[in-house]
């Protein structure tokens, strides 16, 4: 099996996430696919620094970008975040052909990673958004609950996160890659904490001191959080995601986010529970975290496998 980039490591105390769009000329181009290729031997030469950092980066390439960089067979999946329009909330789609992943357990070790990036990059790409999120406390996010427990662990992270040889058929370069799924959500906690603990533990679906799963709704009534994005196939199997989410902001500008990222063998699994969120399940009865959370951003890559990024460096 091809061996994937390291999106299945866990979560770290710094992560810091880029989004760039690529300027379209053949220079850009060219220096792209220098830099993008790269992105392991750059992560070698700082993370040898201090190896017990676990530095790692994970480059995501864009639909739209997919075919002039990588001449690589499109994954057969890819395609731009849809937007999705609910009643009170709408999951935005916005412009970003490259996603660099950085994680470490000091920030000071993905600030010399995304220095290097930048320098590298130049004028080949504008950027979109950057974002460094923290961990906060035992593994919260900013609404006060502990986020990623529902992740999958151990052998199950490469089941539902690493596209196979069984997804793809003839498609043999996207075997080892992951789609990968962004968006950047600020949060209106002033109004989130008006609500009781009883109440914010009725939309996520948890209890917020403990962490317990709480007991679904019934059919038809308003679903929690963690029931709207679970995605069941017909035989009642369920299709696990890996979130790899940060809290990020900054008290005196009153800014307070979660950066959610998602890696899956199938976007369409990622897709339907934005779907499920926004629009409501049953419809009408949207996530009720998006009263307290807009999306500003909104998007979507496929991270290759290792070989298929390193030979990305040898197109013409
Ligand atoms: C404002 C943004 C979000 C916040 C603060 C948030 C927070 C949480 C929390 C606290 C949990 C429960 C603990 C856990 O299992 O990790 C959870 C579960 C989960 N979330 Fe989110 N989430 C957000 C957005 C999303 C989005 C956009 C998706 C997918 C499109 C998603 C997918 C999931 C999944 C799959 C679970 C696990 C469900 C289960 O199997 O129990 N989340 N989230
Ligand atoms: C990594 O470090 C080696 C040795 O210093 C150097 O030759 C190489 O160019 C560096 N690679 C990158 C991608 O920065
Ligand atoms: C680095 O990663 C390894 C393997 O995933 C893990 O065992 C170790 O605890 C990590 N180091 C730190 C400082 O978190
Ligand atoms: C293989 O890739 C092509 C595009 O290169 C796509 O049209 C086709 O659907 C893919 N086939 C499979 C089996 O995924």
């Amino acid at each position: 099996m091809s061996r994937s980039q390291p999106v299945d490591r866990g979560l770290t105390k710094s992560a810091t996430f880029l989004v760039f769009s690529v300027v379209p000329t053949d220079d850009s181009i060219r220096a792209v696919r220098g830099v993008v290729s790269s992105v392991p031997d750059i992560t070698k030469n700082i993370s040898i620094r201090d190896l017990d950092a676990n530095l790692t980066c994970v480059v995501g390439i864009g639909s739209r970008v997919w075919d002039s960089i990588t001449k690589l067979p499109r994954p057969a999946e890819l395609h731009p975040f849809p937007e999705v329009r609910g009643a009170k909330q709408t999951a935005v789609s916005t412009p970003g052909d490259l996603l660099f992943h950085i994680r470490a357990e000091r920030r000071d070790m993905c600030f010399e990673m995304e220095r290097q990036l930048i320098d590298k990059l130049g004028d080949a790409v504008r950027l979109e958004d950057h974002t460094t999120g923290f961990r906060y406390l035992d593994a919260r996010d900013l609404l006060g609950f502990v986020d990623g427990t529902a992740n999958p662990v151990g052998g199950d992270v490469v089941d539902a996160v690493v596209v196979s040889e069984s997804d793809n058929g003839i498609n043999a370069t996207s075997v080892g890659g992951s789609y990968v799924v962004v968006q950047k959500y600020l949060h209106d906690l002033k109004a989130w904490k008006m609500l009781s603990t009883k109440q914010q533990e009725a939309i996520i679906g948890r209890t917020k001191l403990d962490n317990i799963e709480i007991d679904d709704a019934e059919d038809g009534q308003q679903q929690a959080h963690k029931t709207l994005a679970t995605i069941k196939d017909a035989s009642g199997g369920e299709h696990a995601i890996l979130r790899d989410n940060m809290p990020f902001g900054s008290p005196s500008t009153g800014e307070y986010g979660t950066y959610f990222i998602a890696y899956s063998r199938r976007l369409w699994v990622v897709e339907k529970m934005m779907e499920r969120m926004f629009l409501g399940h049953p419809p009408g009865l949207h996530d009720r975290i998006l009263d307290f959370s807009t999306a500003i951003t909104g998007s979507t890559f496929f991270a290759p496998s290792l070989k298929s990024l390193e030979a990305i460096g040898d197109e013409k």
